[in-house]
């Protein structure tokens, strides 16, 4: 037996008005991941490389935000939004042309959609043979949904989907509370013919894939519901209320899920985790404390209160005391981070490193056990093992233009409130009095002191 070939469309050309934001919608963004991005991970898991994404308002923007992610690679322009219906059509020869013989579509906007929903929706689609079908909810309140009209007569089959606006109970009877997920499952052959059926005579103006179901119980055609009862991972986000509520059921289940996989979080109700980080079990969470993007925390590692952290590596045991802002870093084992600590781009803790209060790192090495343990900035800065950078050092890095190199080897030993004037190299074992401005390069052990000596005279007045 042969398989059926399946893909996916995904529509995302929508601007969002409902939002009142600039971004398109599909880049809002949920614990700190675009809404798509979601929708990317769901579908991938089923449908591989067969997925066509229909892109329009800010279409080159929403583009960026994937590349090189390696999510989607099949973008479809819709230029003009004109509905639903019509992005379907935008996408609908190139699905033809790679040979799809079963479709899933998928509005953009149903972040929290998984994988088993839409498996569901697949299966449910062989057993009931219907060539379209459908995820539908069941809700107190039906809200703008499309909602979901069935036949009196015919034990309660599909008869349509009307839009909120366009519903009108002399014509279809009492407002139902089933409504359409907008997730359908279509065998594009048989669909096919009516997709040019589409018109735009409705209260929106707008072509919309929900006629698709009319069309096709017309057309004699077997249409049924997946009921998913009232499942709130299903639910399309329009607006602020609607983003932060689906924001907060996958919030939840995140800190749940690490929890329960032994990773110790207290006041799991303040603390936001996204859904890239990896946390080993045996770390310990603090909350309020915010992790985001491709963050790894190793076993042992503890972040306390206030802390937020993206892209982050943190090795085994290291701890991060509160108030920590921490971003594209890597903190090796052991090390001890703040409180009050900032660590930038592309700064690198070694094994057994501290930084304390008020320093912030960026672009820079700090070596095994090497400490800047108060108010310092290093920036373009290599500091090797076990070097002291006592308090209110600074590596003065940009001339205004061009930014230079620091270096301090091992051992080295700099005294409070120096500054270090880049590109300058201290070397091994050398020390650097307090107060110095070090404009020139310092040889190994030598004792380097860049200030004014200190001279006590008498004073004027009172001589
Ligand atoms: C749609 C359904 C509604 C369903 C609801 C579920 C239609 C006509 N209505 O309504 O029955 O209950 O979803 O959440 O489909 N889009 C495009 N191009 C367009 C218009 C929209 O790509 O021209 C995209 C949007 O970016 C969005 C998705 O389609 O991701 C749905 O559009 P939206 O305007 O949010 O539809 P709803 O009013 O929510
Ligand atoms: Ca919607």
């Amino acid at each position: 037996m042969t398989q059926t070939r399946v893909g996916a469309v995904i529509l995302a050309a929508g601007k969002g008005t409902r939002m009142h934001s600039d971004l398109p919608k599909v880049l809002q963004q949920l614990l700190g991941e675009p809404m798509l991005w979601y929708v990317f991970k769901a579908l991938g898991e089923l449908f591989g490389r067969d997925i066509w994404t229909v892109i329009g308002h800010k279409a080159e923007l929403v583009q960026k935000t994937f590349e090189g992610l390696n999510l989607c690679d099949k973008w479809v322009l819709q230029e003009q939004q004109l509905g639903t219906g019509h992005a379907l059509q935008m996408a609908w020869n190139d699905v033809i042309n790679a040979g799809i013989e079963q479709l899933v579509v998928i509005n953009g906007d149903t972040p929290l959609v998984t994988a088993e929903s839409i498996q569901g929706l697949l299966d449910h689609a062989k057993e009931e043979q219907s060539p379209l079908s459908f995820i539908s909810l069941t809700l107190s309140d039906p809200a703008s949904f499309g909602r979901v009209v069935r036949d009196e007569n015919s034990q309660g089959s599909v008869r349509a989907i009307v839009e909120a606006k366009d519903y009108d109970p002399d014509v279809y009877g009492p407002e139902p509370n089933e409504i359409n997920a907008g997730i359908y499952c279509i065998d594009v052959k048989a669909i096919s013919p009516l997709l040019d059926k589409l018109q735009n005579n409705n209260k929106s103006g707008e072509y919309y894939i929900t006629d698709l179901v009319g069309f096709a119980v017309d057309a004699g055609m077997k249409v049924t519901a997946f009921d998913c009862g009232d499942d709130p991972m299903l639910l399309g986000v329009n607006s602020p209320v609607e983003l932060v509520k689906s924001e907060e059921l996958i919030r939840a289940r995140i800190v749940d899920s690490f929890l329960n996989a032994g990773v110790l979080i207290r006041q799991g109700a303040s603390v936001r985790i996204g859904p890239r980080v990896t946390i080993e079990p045996g770390a310990a969470i603090q909350g309020p404390v915010e992790i985001y993007g491709d963050t790894t925390l190793a076993a042992g590692v503890t972040v306390d209160s206030h802390c937020w952290l993206k892209n982050m590596r943190i090795g085994r045991d290291a701890a991060i005391h509160p108030f920590s802002h921490l971003e594209n870093a890597v903190v090796g084992n052991k090390c001890n981070v703040g409180p009050y600590a900032r660590l930038r781009p592309m700064a690198e803790m070694q094994e057994g490193a501290r930084v304390g209060n008020f320093v912030e790192m960026k672009k820079s090495t700090l070596g095994k056990g090497a400490k800047a343990s108060h108010l310092t900035y290093l920036g373009d800065a290599q500091i090797g093992d076990h070097v002291n950078i006592g308090a209110g050092t600074i590596t003065c890095n940009y001339d205004g233009q061009n930014k230079f190199t620091t270096t301090v080897q091992d051992g080295a030993f700099i005294g409070s409130n120096s500054a270090l004037v880049a590109p300058v190299t201290i070397g091994k074992g050398a020390l650097v009095g307090a107060g110095s401005v070090i404009t020139q390069d310092v040889a190994d052990e030598m004792l380097a002191l860049g200030r004014a000596r200190q001279i006590s005279i008498p004073r004027r007045d009172k001589s």
